[in-house]
């Protein structure tokens, strides 16, 4: 009932408060796997023109795999982290040699894919196809150790393997593409980093840092 309390709450908050952001507005999975691969070292507000610019630029897979590797690298910059930008037009290119040019909808074949780990696999099995996959980022680890007052250290794979089972069991059903966006959002809006906004939160009552006031040693973290 707990786990029913945080997601059901969750949701609703975030069908009310979600930034219209411009991938946001797509469910097309190569739109969301863009949004992605930016969002991963740079924020939303810096993200936004580029998105918006490589999209129009290369506004599917097979543009994107014809494109020469120099304009590609044109609309990336600022944006760091070229390496980025190279592996996406590689997986692009296998996008369209061995599926047609359609992005997999299953997590064996999308994650065989160049610079796709198992966050950006399951966003967009999630927010593209509404799989039941979790996208367990950063932020979303920082959400689930402060819910279960979680102590496990967040830079050990195997806390990401066990935060992802969490995640997962979490999805409402039907509600995957929202459900993992709602847990973003919050980790961004308001479970922030530093100087997390409990007062505002829509899962605060059964939030167990903020009961024993740890929220803001969670989650722990050994290595940069
Ligand atoms: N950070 C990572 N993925 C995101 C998304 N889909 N929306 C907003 N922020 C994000």
């Amino acid at each position: 009932a707990r786990k029913n309390l945080f997601s059901a709450e969750l949701l609703k908050w975030y069908k009310r408060e979600r930034r219209d952001l411009p991938w946001r507005r797509s469910r097309d999975p190569y739109h969301i796997w863009v949004s992605e691969i930016m969002l991963q070292q740079t924020r939303v507000d810096t993200v936004i023109p580029y998105f918006n610019r490589f999209v129009d630029r290369f506004p599917n897979p097979k543009h994107l795999a014809d494109a020469p590797e120099e304009d590609v690298l044109k609309h990336w910059e600022g944006l760091g982290y070229y390496s980025r930008a190279r592996n996406l037009q590689t997986a692009v290119r296998e996008v369209v040699e061995r599926y047609g040019g359609q992005v997999p909808d299953n997590k064996k074949d999308i994650s065989s894919l160049k610079g796709v780990g198992p966050y950006t696999a399951g966003a967009i099995l999630s927010i593209a196809y509404n799989q039941p996959e979790p996208a367990v980022d950063g932020n979303v680890m920082r959400v689930l150790s402060r819910y279960y007052c979680l102590d496990d250290d967040i830079a050990k794979p195997s806390t990401r393997i066990g935060m992802e089972s969490l995640a997962q069991g979490l999805i409402p059903s039907g509600e995957a593409a929202d459900f993992n966006q709602a847990l973003m959002e919050l980790g961004a809006m308001v479970c922030t980093p530093k100087s997390p906004s409990c007062p505002e939160c829509p899962v605060r009552s059964g939030c167990v840092a903020l009961a024993e006031g740890r929220e803001r040693e969670l989650p722990i973290k050994t290595k940069a």
